[in-house]
């Protein structure tokens, strides 16, 4: 069959990477892709929320699924705008409805899908601007810190955690009052803090039937030690050595199993990822989030541990005979780490040459923000490359990563020397 990818980054790179591996795969189209993916498949100049421009590429080349890497797309209704066209129905969109995803879209949405589940996840109240005394009365009940969130989409930047009870008022008015995040702000849900180390646990649905694929852990500061900037993520590990099968059965029935009902009882249409954000409270699994995608970096760990034909798991999706589904998965540990431009994640320059892609090495080196300009590899994005390796234990992974990266260059090129570092207390061997 004929598969379309959307998206450019890491992530999509990924699934280009793995459903190339795939016997059932005839021709590979990423949308818009990067310097990485022009190796594996044909890119496509097409945004990857142009639906009409997505829609002719389609027909125009026979594509028969169509795998949406970022939530804008997701989002902004990919699902249904495909699937609910006589031209275009028969194309399999992996991805959920609009309703579906605005498990992303909405916090408060996604709020109130867990607690009218009981799944468990921080105590909350959303505010708008009418309602702003109510929220700093709110902020005096709840001890310090403080959690804002804004309900909408907000390129990852929507969060704040503030330890002073009065600068939390004042970036509640912030973002209530003065749009501090656009229309994404006009909702804002405080959250009461959770204490404990963070995972994520992704699993793939046809809407009835679920797979639990490998759970991973992110590094989203920019300094070593989680100090310094929010990013998009620095690195990723899996598996996640402080998430035994006791912690991940914990989660599938408290989380996955009432998230799965909760979809079903309120007729929302899933066929796709759903990404879920935990926080591992002494042994208790508690939600902070959902994503409707997968994660990035995490992809870049969680995709090469699965031994199984991807795009047969994802032709389950499609069919909703992901029951029938072989999934095997990769024991050994997974590590990736992120070459990102010099001043990521503020301002950063781009079109540096990048030097040593083609060296021999048994890490898997995927692209995020590259593009090729006179033939050659040149950076485009803050996340240049995800540098993923196999190890038997963390320590081999990481350290093949850190090997490989030695031999790639570009101009002003950072990462962080410590993933993973935090997570060897949880590996008595490994000390
Ligand atoms: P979110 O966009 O909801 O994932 O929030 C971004 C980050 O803020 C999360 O990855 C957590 O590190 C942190 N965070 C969000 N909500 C909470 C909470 N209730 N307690 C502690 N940390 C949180
Ligand atoms: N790595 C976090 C995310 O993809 O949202």
């Amino acid at each position: 069959m004929n598969i379309l990818i959307l998206g450019s980054g890491g992530r999509e790179h990924a699934f280009a990477w793995k459903i190339r591996q795939s016997n059932k795969v005839n021709n590979l189209y990423i949308a818009p892709g990067n310097a990485g993916t022009a190796n594996i498949g044909t890119n496509v100049e097409i945004k990857e929320t142009d639906f009409e421009a997505i829609e002719s590429f389609c027909l125009n080349n026979d594509i028969n699924m169509i795998v949406v890497g970022p939530e804008a797309p997701l989002v902004a209704g990919v699902y249904d705008y495909f699937t609910s066209k006589e031209s275009t129905k028969h194309i399999a969109v992996i991805g959920p409805s609009q309703l579906g995803a605005t498990l992303e879209g909405s916090k408060d949405f996604s709020k109130e899908f867990m607690f009218k589940n009981n799944i468990p996840t921080a105590q909350y109240a959303t505010f708008t601007k009418d309602t702003l005394d109510e929220g700093y009365t709110f902020l005096e009940s709840l001890k310090p810190p403080y959690v804002l969130k804004a309900d909408g989409l907000a390129a990852g930047k929507g969060v704040l955690i503030l330890d002073d009870l009065n600068e939390a008022k004042t970036e509640l008015k912030n973002m209530l009052v003065d749009a501090k995040f656009g229309d994404a702000s006009s909702r804002v849900v405080i959250e009461e803090y959770l204490h404990g180390i963070e995972l994520s646990v992704f699993v793939l649905t046809d809407g009835e039937n679920y797979k639990i694929l490998p759970a991973a852990k992110d590094y989203k500061r920019i300094g070593e030690g989680d100090t310094g900037l929010n990013t998009g993520g620095m690195g990723a590990i899996s598996p996640v050595p402080f998430a035994d099968q006791d912690f991940i059965d914990k989660v599938e029935s408290r989380v996955i199993i009432p998230t799965m009902e909760g979809l079903n009882n309120d007729n929302i249409t899933y066929k796709g990822f759903i990404f879920i954000g935990l926080m591992n409270v002494k042994g208790d699994p508690f939600v902070i989030e959902y994503n409707v995608r997968m994660g990035d970096p995490e992809t870049e760990v969680v995709l090469p541990r699965i031994k199984s034909d991807f795009v047969d798991l994802l032709e389950g999706v499609a069919k909703g005979s992901l029951n029938e589904k072989s999934f095997e998965i990769d024991t050994r540990t997974a590590a990736t780490v992120i070459m990102v431009s010099g001043g990521y994640p503020e301002a950063y320059e781009k079109e540096k040459t990048i030097t040593g892609l083609d060296q021999a090495t048994d890490s898997i080196i995927f692209h995020a923000g590259t593009q090729l300009k006179n033939n050659q590899v040149v950076t485009s994005g803050g996340r240049v490359l995800a540098i993923s390796s196999f190890g038997n234990n963390m320590d081999e992974a990481v350290a093949l990563s850190y090997q490989t990266i030695e031999g790639i260059k570009f101009d002003k090129a950072n990462f962080r020397k410590d993933i993973g570092k935090d997570l060897k207390k949880y590996s008595p061997a490994l000390k």
